[in-house]
């Protein structure tokens, strides 16, 4: 099952909205429909966003016409603009936008179009790479008989490849390790109880699902070993914005005495950032909050807050683990130091 896959002219996505229900793939022909499949969480996760978004950014230049270079590249922006204006919180999403950008100035204008999809493919060739590189280094800490607690969905969906937090929990499974997993069901859009429940059964690995809520409980009375989760952004202190959640199962995690992993590929990391107080969090529609599954629970009128992630402090974080290794304290150093390794 391909998550997201590139068609030449149009590009296929499993529609994620209507997981665990229907198993629909959605074929976009315009940038304009990957842009507003990326809102509407169709296509999640950070690193499928900034793969969804490359390829949506080669579909759009295929329709432009332009008798120059200088004209092409500013009809480009126009697309770059839009995409960059669909979710603000995952740096991959700039990243492949950045990436996509400077590959179209280094092209001969004769051959934009052709070094566009080739940057796009190439985009989602790191992605699934790095991704099973990270899982499969992640997997060493996790020991044979693990309980992992993990919150939303970080596997194959949201990462149109191996899987981040998912990933290396069945990197440890391959290994021939029992694993049990504890899924969060992660709300408002339930990406724990839809996605990441599927996922895992997919893979015959063991998953209880829990409410938000009760991951304390479950934690306090020593039923899980570790927490583990993917990220949307990593500043350049090791500060981790993360779905909405995370940093209250951080907290749990220090207080209790277990560890709290962070999965991530170096594309998620933002040096640009000194901390996580300089990561834009997206606000989403309090609908989301005041109903579930188009049902409305909450009285109509009531004020509802919707932010979609929060920033783990990095002092709560035990390791990053990433695809050039697994990174700890001082993260000012060693995140900087797989940056710029190559
Ligand atoms: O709002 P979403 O579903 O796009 O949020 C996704 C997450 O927070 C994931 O945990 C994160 O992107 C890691 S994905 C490998």
């Amino acid at each position: 099952m391909k998550p997201i896959e590139w068609l030449g002219n149009k590009i296929k996505i499993v529609d994620q909205t209507q997981l665990p229900g229907k198993l629909v793939f959605v074929e976009l022909r315009s940038y304009t429909e990957v842009v507003a499949a990326i809102k509407a969480l169709k296509v999640r996760g950070a690193p499928a966003i900034g793969v969804a978004a490359a390829y949506g950014i080669a579909l759009g230049a295929r329709d432009i016409k332009a008798k120059n270079k200088a004209k092409f590249l500013s009809r480009l922006d126009k697309i770059l603009q839009s995409f960059a204006a669909s979710r603000p919180t995952a740096v991959n999403l700039f990243r492949a936008i950045d990436r996509m950008e400077k590959a179209a100035t280094a092209a001969d204008f004769g051959t934009i179009k052709q070094a566009l999809i080739d940057e796009a493919k190439a985009i989602h060739a790191d992605e699934q790479a790095a991704t099973e590189r990270l899982s499969r280094i992640g997997a060493g800490l996790i020991k044979d008989g693990f309980v992992v607690l993990t919150h939303c969905n970080a596997g194959p969906l949201a990462t149109a490849g191996y899987g981040t937090a998912l990933g290396v929990i069945k990197a440890a499974a391959e290994q021939g390790k029992k694993i049990q997993v504890i899924a969060t069901e992660t709300r408002p859009l339930l990406q724990g109880a839809r996605l990441t429940a599927w996922e895992l059964m997919q893979e015959d690995i063991p998953v209880t699902l829990i409410t938000d809520s009760m991951a304390g409980y479950f934690i306090n009375r020593g039923k899980v070993n570790c927490v583990l989760l993917g990220a949307d952004r990593i500043a350049a202190n090791g500060d981790t914005a993360n779905k909405i959640g995370s940093y209250t199962l951080a907290v749990l995690a220090k207080e209790n005495g277990i560890p709290f992993y962070v999965a991530a590929p170096t594309s998620t990391i933002d040096l640009s950032l000194k901390s996580g107080d300089q990561i834009p969090i997206e606000e989403r529609n309090p609908e989301e909050v005041t109903s579930i599954g188009g049902i409305r629970l909450a009285p109509k009128g009531v004020t509802a807050a919707n932010p979609a992630f929060d920033v783990t402090p990095h002092k709560y974080i035990t390791a990053i683990i990433t695809e050039k290794g697994i990174v700890k304290e001082p993260y000012a150093n060693s995140l900087k130091r797989v940056i710029i390794e190559k």
